[in-house]
């Protein structure tokens, strides 16, 4: 394992040159976890997806920067912050990345877990430094500019309805199933709108609220940093809105981010979150309504991903043979 020291100044290229290489990274990482679906085993299924991920970017021509890994608030493998990946021929990229996003989704073989990944142009993706949990807001692109971190829940569904051009009553928000989210998930309901509360995974929520073909309005609530990046780079892509503030759940999660001299007041916007070019891949590994699982047959494995740049939303499902 090899970690990144300023030396060279960073080659700046365009970054989408390398979204074949991101969806054969989150492909690799899709089949590798799906052996262990259903078994009960979270570290075994998080290691084969960190080490097939691992083994799929050290082949990307260029150089890559771990901006912002997982697996360090729950002691999981991961790509670490700082990790060098690429074979070093071609442009200078960061990626946010969680080779298994959902891992208990994973492991009871439940919908929902996906092989993700973000990358970006050097220097435009935020660090979130040790900070593991941040309060998110995500909406589709009509509702942008009508999102406030501060606003009681209550506000934003009737800003965010007015922007979609629905009623309260008609909105349907995601709200991960989280003890620490009892009294916005009643407040949302007591104001009229719907949840949906996934017990986990809310990048899959942030996508569903993007993505046209599902029933989804808005998501809220306290999830992932190394989440939010990558929620916040498909959200970019897209035209989205997105607020992020980091929202530690523990006392020394608290104290390391004000000893790192981060505020834990200040609210990032996505243009912040992600501040350049930049592009999001997922494959499917436990299936749901996203996306697929992995399928072997007569030889062939099959993947589904989708690709978020650009302003487009691209759907590849991948078969290899032999
Ligand atoms: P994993 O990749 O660690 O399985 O994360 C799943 C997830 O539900 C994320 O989608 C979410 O941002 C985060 O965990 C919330 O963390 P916690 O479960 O500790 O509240």
């Amino acid at each position: 394992m090899q970690f990144h020291s300023e030396v060279a100044p960073r080659t700046c290229v365009d970054i989408h040159t390398l979204e074949a290489v991101a969806l054969a990274a989150t492909r690799s990482a899709a089949v590798a976890s799906y052996a262990w679906v259903g078994r009960y085993d979270q570290e075994a299924a998080d290691a084969a997806a960190t080490k097939a991920m691992r083994e799929a970017l050290a082949e990307a021509p260029g150089r890559g920067t771990v901006v912002i890994g997982e697996g360090e608030k729950d002691d999981a493998p991961m790509l670490f912050n700082g990790e060098i990946v690429g074979n070093g021929n071609g442009p200078d990229f960061d990626i946010a990345v969680d080779p298994l996003e959902g891992t208990s989704f994973c492991a009871k073989d439940l919908p929902g877990a996906l092989a993700t990944i973000a990358f970006g142009e050097p220097g435009t993706l935020w660090s979130p430094g040790p900070g593991f949990y941040m309060d998110k807001i995500v909406v589709p692109p009509q509702a942008r500019d009508v999102i406030d971190l501060d606003d009681p829940p209550e506000r934003t569904l009737v800003n965010v309805a007015k922007a979609l051009g629905k009623k309260v009553s008609e909105l349907r928000v995601v709200i991960m199933d989280k003890p620490r989210h009892k009294e916005l998930i009643t407040r949302v309901l007591q104001a009229g709108a719907a949840v949906q509360t996934p017990a986990g995974g809310d990048v899959g929520g942030s996508l569903a609220v993007l993505l046209p073909t599902l029933d989804v309005d808005l998501l809220l609530g306290v999830g992932g940093t190394p989440e939010g990046v990558m929620t916040a780079a498909a959200v970019g892509a897209l035209g989205g809105g997105m607020l992020g503030r980091l929202a530690p759940q523990r006392a020394a999660e608290a104290d390391a981010i004000r000893a790192a001299g981060m505020s834990l007041g200040r609210v990032y916007n996505c243009a912040e979150l992600v501040s350049g070019d930049a592009f999001f891949v997922a494959t499917g590994i436990s299936g749901g309504s996203l996306l697929g699982r992995p399928r072997e047959c007569a030889g062939m494995t099959t993947a589904e991903s989708l690709l978020i740049s650009r302003g487009e939303i691209r759907y590849i499902t991948h078969t290899t043979f032999g």
